[in-house]
């Protein structure tokens, strides 16, 4: 029979594939228990959405197996979201906040964030969405959600949709159809309100809609919002990965970590045949990846399922979850969702954040 400590040195030797450290070091393994030839053990995973999740459940089983006089092996994997916001004033309860941005409208940056979003809460993570876009707030209407209300000491409370999310958007402020114009500083204005004066109480994730493009308002919102870092959302042509590229190269130089990219309406496979056509190149944000030296975080196909699902305010993630489209959405949730764990390890080591 092991001792505990066989037990844990053993477990030195499995390691979570995303930071290349062993789970021991990382402070993943919890409770373990050695009684007769049964040894039991709790796998603490940095997120509920761990890409890897059942590999390393295997990997420890595997390694627990191969100790002299055990017989059986049970191990039950739990999630703690680690935070990359520490000592932050603004926001402290929340531990991440992830920013939804991309070059140029249209090519599914509030289909992302909402969809990415509602992947995220399946396993129990508590998510906010932020829909930042003044120039087109769609949350309100994707997620079918209306106006907050005001909650306790005139805090507004957010709007709560789907899974529990809470949602808030500058959508709610604005007249339907009203063009705006919003100069940079009544952005940043607003969204400071946004931070501050909404109830979001504890989140592992608030996930922020931003303008397109890298003008004026993006700017100015990039640098009011203490963020964890940003996902761009870029559909494969060549012109769209251009102005892409721009958005990404305008954040490092604010200093904002980079997530990765995700190619959004990757291939098109016909609902009669199943025939798959890469109609704008499948493939290009991939490469691209490659050479900006940052992360690809998946595809996702152009599907009927995720635009009329989308306007008839039930997102494909909650109104087909058995489909393609809904799990290649909650494919790109992971891949976030490790990234982020990465930046909040690496911020906590270097002890800033
Ligand atoms: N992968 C996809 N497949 C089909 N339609 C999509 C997809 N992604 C987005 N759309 C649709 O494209 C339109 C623009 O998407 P949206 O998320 O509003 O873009 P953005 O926020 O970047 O302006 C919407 O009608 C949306 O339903
Ligand atoms: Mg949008």
């Amino acid at each position: 029979m092991p001792t505990k400590e066989e037990v844990v040195q053993t477990l030195k030797n499995v390691v979570d594939p995303e930071l290349g450290i062993d789970v021991v070091s990382l402070g993943m393994v919890k409770g373990v228990s050695v009684e007769g030839d049964a040894v039991e053990v709790t796998l603490e995973l940095t997120t509920p959405a761990c890409p890897f999740r059942a590999q390393l459940k295997e990997h420890v089983e595997k390694a627990l197996k191969t100790l002299p006089g055990v017989s059986a092996v049970k191990v039950n994997v739990v999630a703690r979201v680690m935070p990359s916001r520490v000592r932050e004033k603004i926001l402290p309860g929340v531990k991440n906040i992830i920013a939804i941005a991309s070059g140029k409208g249209g090519v599914g940056k509030s289909t992302v964030t909402v969809n990415v979003g509602l992947a995220l809460t399946e396993l129990g993570a508590s998510v906010g969405i932020l829909d930042a876009d003044i120039y087109g707030p769609t949350i309100p209407r994707i997620l079918n959600v209306k106006v907050g209300l005001v909650g306790a000491d005139d805090k507004i409370a957010p709007a709560i949709s789907y899974n529990g999310v809470k949602v808030m958007s500058i959508g709610f402020l604005l007249q339907e159809d009203e063009p705006v114009i919003w100069r940079g500083p009544l952005v940043a204005n607003a969204i400071k309100q946004f931070l501050t004066e909404v109830e979001w109480g504890e989140l592992d994730y608030l996930i922020v809609d931003l303008p397109p493009g890298t003008g004026d308002a993006s700017l100015t919102l990039a640098q009011s919002i203490p963020l964890t870092g940003v996902v761009i959302v870029s559909t494969p042509q060549d012109a769209a990965l251009k102005i892409a590229t721009k958005a990404l190269n305008m954040f490092r130089k604010l200093n904002v970590d980079i997530i990765g990219i995700i190619e959004n309406m990757s291939y098109f496979v016909c609902p009669n045949c199943g025939h798959v056509s890469e109609i704008f190149g499948r493939g290009g944000v991939k490469v691209a990846c490659e050479k900006l030296g940052t992360r690809f975080l998946g595809e996702i196909p152009l599907s009927p399922d995720i635009r009329v699902n989308g306007e008839l305010g039930k997102p494909v993630v909650i109104a087909a979850p058995e489909s393609e489209s809904a799990g290649a959405f909650r494919k790109v949730a992971y891949a976030i969702a490790g990234s982020v764990s990465v930046i909040a390890y690496k911020r906590g080591k270097n002890g800033r954040g």
